[in-house]
């Protein structure tokens, strides 16, 4: 069977890009594959992270899993450093991975920003750390944002790379899965940014905890522009705002973008938000509600953590057996 793998940093501020660009779409998913989600605290840790809100983000992305509706009897649902396979195939690929191709990664350029010499050796090598998730389980389809295909393929060079050097086809290249009418949420403030969790405008974004009155609140105040919606894609062309919140309406409603417009074209922002505030209330406040209850219950969160770090270990130490024997690391 084929098998996914994919993740989210337990940073705070889970959003509807998070849920859109990504959760949302591994539900559907763990019907066809064999599924592992994790919460990838060791990315998380590449930025610096207060311990008490670290321990707690890991449990609201957890509790953000299950209220989306993955199944953690059907899928495998843990966090990342409970499974030291991670660092140590991170390590081994790292040995693989020439700097050029890591000197390519946008992300890196923008979380480093103009003082790279400060920047960590976490966050450079980041994406190697994130092949390594991939690997250690041979996963052969990566649901994600589209922010995340660079890293993608970063990861299928990797994994070429290492097929090379040992003449073998131990590693599938994991396939990226960009999937939706919303694979890039953008700021509710600006258009030309990414909706993000360390956007310091708390109406820059959707979170997934938001209450009805606080969802109505961000999207009747975010940016738009005077003109009525336009009634076809094309004009959405130079509207970034205009297009972000359609696009969001046509992946909350599971309409197509053409639908969205056929209903709302020529009408104005002040007809539409409403709408939108209505949709994203409907879609996500149950959700949100649903973390809130599964978050007073702790014993259950950690003990579904703890069954699928058990589930993953036993994958992943299996596969670090047979690299083992493939690089020649002697297990006397
Ligand atoms: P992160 O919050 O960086 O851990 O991202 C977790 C997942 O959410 C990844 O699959 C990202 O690609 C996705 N994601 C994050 N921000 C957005 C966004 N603004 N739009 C769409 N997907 C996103
Ligand atoms: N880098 C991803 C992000 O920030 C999170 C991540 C880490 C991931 N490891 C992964 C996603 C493996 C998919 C597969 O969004």
């Amino acid at each position: 069977m084929n098998r996914i793998f994919s993740g989210v940093q337990p940073t705070g501020n889970l959003h509807l890009g998070n849920y859109l660009g990504a959760i949302r779409n591994w539900v559907a998913l763990q019907h066809d594959y064999d599924c592992i989600f994790c919460i990838v605290d060791l990315h998380a840790l590449t930025v610096a992270q207060r311990p008490e809100e670290l321990r707690a983000n890991t449990r609201e992305v957890t509790a953000a899993y299950i209220a989306a509706g993955i199944d953690p009897d059907r899928c495998i649902i843990f966090n990342q450093s409970a499974v030291p396979g991670h660092s140590e195939l991170a390590w081994l690929l790292g040995c693989i991975t020439p700097l050029g191709w890591l000197n390519r990664m946008t992300q890196f350029k923008e979380k480093a920003g103009r003082h790279r010499e400060n920047a960590g050796l976490g966050l450079y090598s980041y994406p190697v750390l994130m092949a390594a998730d991939i690997l250690l389980y041979k996963a052969t389809h990566v649901p994600v944002g589209e922010d995340q295909k660079q890293h993608l393929e970063l990861s299928r060079d990797i994994a070429g790379a290492f097929n090379r050097q040992y003449d073998t086809e131990f590693f599938p290249l994991p396939e990226p899965q960009i999937l939706g009418e919303a694979t890039r949420v953008m700021s509710l403030r600006d258009g030309s940014a990414k909706m993000s969790k360390s956007d310091p405008s708390a109406y820059s974004r959707i979170n997934m905890t938001d209450d009805a009155d606080t969802i109505a609140l961000k999207v009747r105040k975010a940016k738009t522009d005077p003109e009525p919606l336009p009634s076809e894609a094309k004009g959405l062309e130079n509207r970034p705002e205009a297009a972000n919140l359609v696009n969001i309406y046509a992946a909350l409603s599971g309409m197509s973008k053409d639908a969205v417009l056929n209903e709302f074209g020529g009408k104005m922002f002040s007809a539409f938000k409403p709408a939108l505030s209505d949709l994203a209330v409907a879609k996500l406040g149950p959700i949100g509600q649903e973390m809130t209850h599964l978050l007073k219950d702790r014993g259950l969160i950690d003990g579904i953590l703890r069954k699928g770090a058990e589930r993953a270990g036993e994958i992943a130490r299996a596969h670090m057996a047979q690299m083992h024997d493939i690089i020649g690391i002697l297990r006397p």
